[in-house]
């Protein structure tokens, strides 16, 4: 900890002795430094885990309608996942752009007009 903001610069050339007017008074010592370390550490674990919290209850309560998954929607993602389809596709604008947008291919054989 030789060169903090109170760096080689506040020195006098040779003797190592504070130049006239230095202050060393606000340097940041250790423990302050550990304490905003540790500090500033449990403070954004406790923002981070508040807000996965938040994340799962939205997502649970919010922005999925559980009464709209049918089986034939849960197996449809599982086999999206099982087999990765989203290396290549994208579907409702997510994943890869290699291969079409599944949203627009339903919607070419007849989704919209026949959704089942
Ligand atoms: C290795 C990359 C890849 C993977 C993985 C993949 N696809 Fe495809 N898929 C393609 C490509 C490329 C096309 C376009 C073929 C064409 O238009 O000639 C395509 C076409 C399609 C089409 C027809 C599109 C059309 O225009 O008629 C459907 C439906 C489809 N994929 C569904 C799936 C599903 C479901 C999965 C997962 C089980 C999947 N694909 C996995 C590359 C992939």
């Amino acid at each position: 900890m030789g060169e903090g903001r109170s760096g080689p610069w506040r020195l006098r050339p040779r003797t190592g002795q504070p130049r006239q007017g230095a202050r060393f008074t606000d340097r940041l010592t250790k423990s302050a430094a550990r304490n905003i370390f540790y500090g500033g550490s449990l403070f954004f674990l406790a923002v981070f885990i508040a807000l996965v919290a938040h994340s799962h209850y939205y997502i649970r309560a919010v922005s999925t309608d559980e009464s709209k998954l049918t089986p034939s929607v849960v197996a449809g993602k599982r086999i999206w996942e099982r087999h990765s389809c989203i290396n290549c596709h994208t579907i409702l604008g997510e994943g890869a752009y290699f291969a079409p947008e599944l949203g627009n291919v339903w919607v070419r054989y007849g989704g919209r007009e026949d959704p089942d």
